[in-house]
């Protein structure tokens, strides 16, 4: 035996239910699309900042034992040139950089680094260690002649 309503109004009062809880759903969704538009933008920019440093954070450790014998600790330049300078970093770009560390300079001591080229770091770890060196522009100091130490 299915079930059956009482009458009518029974139906009625049922199907008007169903179709104030939809209507309040669309609304719902209409205004909160809005806002995750607005939201999603801003979420992903931040991801994308948490990963620039998490990245940096790993290139420290590559510069400390890769480069930092030969230009400084904090990038102030020893044997090699002074990357820690606003006049270097706002120059070149990350591209640029990852690819004369990649490749290196021939007949120089700036030896290629990567895999590729006979060196010991992944392209991995070129990216961590370009975001490091990325990482100082901030607060670089104003060095013109970051190249002037080249060589000693
Ligand atoms: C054995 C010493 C030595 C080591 C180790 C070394 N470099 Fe260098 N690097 C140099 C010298 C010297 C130069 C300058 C070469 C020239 O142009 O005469 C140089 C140049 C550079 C430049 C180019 C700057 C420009 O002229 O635009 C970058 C970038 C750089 N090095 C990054 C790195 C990074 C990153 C590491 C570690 C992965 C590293 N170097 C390790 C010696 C070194």
């Amino acid at each position: 035996m299915p079930y059956e309503y009482a009458n009518d109004d029974d139906i009625e009062r049922s199907t008007n239910t169903w179709m104030v809880a939809g209507v309040a759903l669309l609304f719902l969704m209409a205004l909160v699309f809005p806002f995750y538009r607005w939201y999603e933008p801003a979420a992903r920019a931040d991801s994308r900042e948490l990963q620039a440093a998490s990245l940096a954070a790993e290139g420290e450790s590559v510069w400390t034992y890769s480069c930092a014998s030969c230009h400084g600790t904090s990038g102030e330049g020893a044997v090699g040139p002074a990357l820690n300078s606003k006049q270097f970093l706002q120059s070149a770009t990350d591209a640029q950089v990852g690819t004369l560390i990649a490749v290196g300079i021939p007949g120089t001591q700036m030896n290629a680094f990567s895999l590729d080229h006979g060196g010991p770091l992944t392209s991995e770890q070129i990216k961590s260690v370009v975001a490091y060196i990325r990482s100082w522009e901030p607060n670089a100091p104003d060095r013109p002649d970051w190249r002037d130490m080249v060589g000693g």
